[in-house]
């Protein structure tokens, strides 16, 4: 059964491919691999597959949610520098339809004010920021009692 439905889509935005080694001192050591295996691992446990997705460029984002719309079951998105400028994946993640949760590695309300605003919080069913690499592994697991809701 769990086998048949569709993976989650996992979306890492701009810059994003760099951790590791940008800015350790905010975004830690972590690398994105390592966060996708812990992912992948995560998922397993609770019963799903995943899609992983990064991309430098918004149009691609925005491309990737689209096709999300019919390949995926919800959508686990840290937009990067795009959460508090982008109105195309804002609107994209409201055609697709799709149950998605908000993930940051820093805590966005701590840093400078043009962080603060998240063009997607009011459209995505919640947030997790501020724990590093394990808010994706949180996030996740809000995301998947959402698409689960018996479990
Ligand atoms: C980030 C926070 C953004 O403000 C920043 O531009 C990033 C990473 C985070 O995960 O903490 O690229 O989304």
């Amino acid at each position: 059964m769990s086998a048949q439905r569709k993976p989650i889509l996992v979306v890492h935005g701009p810059n994003l491919n760099m951790l590791g080694a940008r800015e350790p001192e905010v975004y830690g050591t972590t690398t994105l691999a390592e966060i996708d295996e812990g992912l992948v691992a995560l998922a397993g446990e609770l019963g799903w597959a995943i899609d992983t997705f990064q991309s430098n460029g918004e149009g691609e984002i925005v491309s990737r949610i689209q096709e999300g719309a019919e390949r995926n079951s919800g959508l686990l998105i840290n937009p990067g520098a795009y959460t508090h400028t982008s109105v195309a994946i804002r609107d994209a993640l409201i055609a697709s339809g799709l149950s998605a949760v908000e993930v940051h590695l820093s805590n966005i309300h701590r840093r400078e004010d043009f962080r603060h605003r998240s063009l997607l919080a009011d459209v995505a069913v919640g947030q997790v920021l501020g724990f590093g690499a394990a808010s994706y592994l949180l996030g996740l697991r809000a995301l998947a009692g959402v698409l689960d809701p018996e479990k």
